[in-house]
Formats: structure tokens, sequence, C-alpha cells
């Protein structure tokens, strides 16, 4: 069975509040989409980016908690190991230049292949992601925002 493509994203208009400085990230290279915001959504609270599906960005970015891991002193990853320092709180990340505490990433793209791949986040690798997420979620997710029909 093969699919086609139905539909195409719906744009989100990105407002800067008045006074604000400019957002530190270049929207036109990646912009932003109902579906998108949606998929993006999903990833973040879904398992499949950790090694034995045992772990979400919102196991540690706990959202009632601001997205930051607030009753621990550090946060958990793969096989109940600790991370070196405690999840930070997300928010207003398209103004910021550095990330983490040391400034260490300096692109927002950039950021989560770390927690997807240290050992003791997510210990998955990139290619496995990749290949879990075009067997079923990817597809599924484009099936459900109705992106994509079966085409027999
Ligand atoms: C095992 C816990 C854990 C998981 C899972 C995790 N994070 Fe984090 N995250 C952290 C910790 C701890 C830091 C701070 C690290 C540092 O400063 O060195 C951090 C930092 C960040 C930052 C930088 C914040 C800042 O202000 O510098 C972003 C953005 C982020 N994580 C997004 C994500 C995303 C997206 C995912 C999922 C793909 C994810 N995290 C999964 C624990 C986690």
């Amino acid at each position: 069975m093969g699919f086609i493509a139905i539909s195409k994203p719906k744009p989100i208009k990105f407002k800067v509040p008045k006074g604000w400085q400019k957002p530190n990230y270049n929207l036109k290279e990646n912009p932003i989409t109902e579906e998108g915001f949606e998929l993006g959504k999903k990833l973040f609270y879904d398992e499949v980016l950790s090694k034995d599906s045992s772990i979400s960005c919102a196991s540690c970015h706990q959202q009632f908690a601001a997205f930051s891991t607030f009753d621990h002193n550090l946060s958990h990853g793969f096989n109940n190991s600790l991370t070196t320092r405690n999840a930070p709180a997300l928010q207003n990340l398209a103004w910021q230049k550095n990330f983490m505490a040391d400034g260490g990433i300096l692109h927002l793209d950039l950021q989560p292949l770390a927690p997807m791949t240290a050992n003791n986040e997510m210990a998955e690798t990139i290619e496995s992601i990749i290949t879990k997420l075009k067997k079923n979620l990817c597809l599924k997710l484009l099936l459900e925002m109705k992106l994509l029909t079966p085409n027999a």
C-alpha cells in the first residue's frame, strides 16, 4: 500500500511581543506550522526517542513544573542513571543563544540531539530513532493529521 499527500501544512504566525527583541532563531529556515507544532509536541511526550522506550523529554522536563525537574536534585534518565545537572525550565527558547549551563550548544535545532544520545538521558542513537520513527510514528502522525492518505 502506498500513500499520497493530501494537504499542505498550515502556517502559524509567530508574534513577537511588543518591546521584545527579534528572536535569535531563523524561523524562515524551519517555518512553524500547526502540524509541525503537533508533531513536536507529540515527540516531546513520546518515549520512543529513548533506547528502551522508557523516557521522554517530558520525563525530565515536566510540564507542571514549567518543564523542569523540581522534586529531585538531579533528573533521572535511562536505566535510572542520574544527570549531572537538573533539568532546567524551558521557555522562550527562540530568544536563547546558548543552551545548557555551560553554553556548550549554540543552536536550538541541535539541542535535542544531546539528550537523545546521552547515555544517562535517553541513550539512543539517531540512526535507530529514525528507523523507529519511519516504521510507525511518523506515518501514524501524518495520517492522523490528514496530510497523507492511503492510495490503495
Ligand atoms: C534524563 C533527563 C532529561 C531528558 C530525558 C531530557 N532532558 Fe533536556 N535537559 C536535562 C538537563 C539535566 C539539562 C541541563 C543540562 C546542562 O545544563 O548541562 C537539560 C537541558 C535542556 C535544554 C537547554 C535549556 C537551557 O536553558 O539551556 C533544552 C532546550 C532541553 N534540555 C530540551 C530537551 C528535549 C527537547 C528533550 C527530548 C529530546 C530533552 N531535553 C530530554 C535533562 C533531560
